[in-house]
């Protein structure tokens, strides 16, 4: 009997770990990450119990954490502030104020570690005393065009305190161009817009809203406004309408439930995408990681590549400081 084999054998170049770098079709690097971090009010460390390993920090602690970034040769951190309750009100007005703690914190970084990007959550609910990203009415409707405003007056605190990236997590209406004509009004033409474009209504925010104490005040849910898990086509209409009204990039969130969005936008439009890798994601591969499920190292590694193969230009993930010690930062 004649031997029959194949001709073209795909493990050939799995053969070794030289051939496996070389044919490799996507690269991670430190420079992918967008590193996310609780501001504390406080004067100490708090670590945050249902994202083990995740703190918030006094605004000293942010700007170590920034100067960690920058060593490690991460780009960009993330802002989001622990407002204390005191200052939380119905219309969220902490939100636009220049002194707030998200304002100090950004000028604090910006002063000590200014070549690291800054990224700011632009949406009411660490500062709403129901716990939404908007304004709501009296049956707790979130208001679409009252609430923008307010978003606007939020965004240029942030730019005038230093912000380099304004993200509108909050899913309103119309908030990107609103947002982008007055940053050109006032000045800030070189201050970026990173929509989340396409952000669902998730089981995955808990422990982020643990982070940022609003969990025990939201109201209801964010249905209204935040996408049905079920869409996909309107998360194209929502990256279209951001792009067209200035967004520089678009962020799909959470992370991996949604890297068919990913993909999708990324193919549609040609423009820079960056996914979420959200807290219950973090939570989860913790969880596996303690019970032997699964090891860190490797989850953390497969999950970041899975994004970068769907088409990302970064990710936003807790794991960043740690990942880019895996990468040999
Ligand atoms: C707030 C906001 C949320 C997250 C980022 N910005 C939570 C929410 O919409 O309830 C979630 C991030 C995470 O879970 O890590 N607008």
């Amino acid at each position: 009997m004649t031997a029959t084999f194949p001709a073209l054998r795909l493990r050939r170049t799995r053969a070794s770990d030289w051939s496996r770098r070389l044919f490799a079709e996507n690269v991670l690097t430190p420079a992918d990450l967008i590193w996310p971090m609780f501001v504390s009010a406080g004067d100490a460390e708090e670590p945050v119990a249902s994202l083990p390993g995740v703190s918030r920090w006094p605004v000293a602690g942010i700007v170590e954490r920034a100067k960690e970034a920058r060593s490690l040769g991460i780009p960009c951190i993330a802002l989001f502030p622990n407002t204390p309750h005191a200052l939380r009100s119905d219309d969220g007005a902490e939100a636009f104020n220049p002194d707030n703690l998200m304002c100090r914190a950004i000028r604090a970084i910006k002063d000590a570690v200014p070549e690291v990007g800054v990224l700011t959550d632009v949406a009411l609910d660490p500062y709403t005393s129901h716990g939404h990203d908007g304004l709501i009415d009296d049956r707790g409707y979130v208001l679409n065009d009252a609430t923008s405003e307010v978003l606007v007056r939020q965004a240029l605190v942030q730019a005038e305190a230093g912000a380099d990236i304004i993200a509108p997590s909050d899913m309103m209406d119309g908030r990107v161009g609103a947002i982008r004509s007055a940053l050109e009004g006032g000045g800030h033409v070189n201050v970026q817009i990173m929509a989340y474009a396409a952000k669902y209504a998730s089981a995955f925010y808990g422990p982020f809203r643990d982070a940022v104490g609003s969990r025990g005040l939201l109201q209801g849910d964010k249905k209204t406004y935040q996408m049905s898990p079920a869409n996909a086509e309107e998360a194209l209409r929502e990256a279209s309408l951001d792009l067209a009204e200035g967004a520089d990039s678009v962020m799909v969130k959470p992370g991996l439930p949604y890297l068919d969005i990913i993909l999708r936008v990324k193919s549609a439009f040609e423009v820079p995408v960056f996914a979420y890798q959200v807290s219950g994601e973090y939570a989860m591969i913790e969880a596996a990681a303690a019970t032997e499920a699964g090891e860190r190292d490797a989850l953390v590694m497969e999950t970041l590549m899975a994004f970068k193969r769907a088409g990302c230009s970064g990710v936003l993930t807790y794991h960043a400081a740690h990942a880019a010690r895996l990468m040999g930062a």
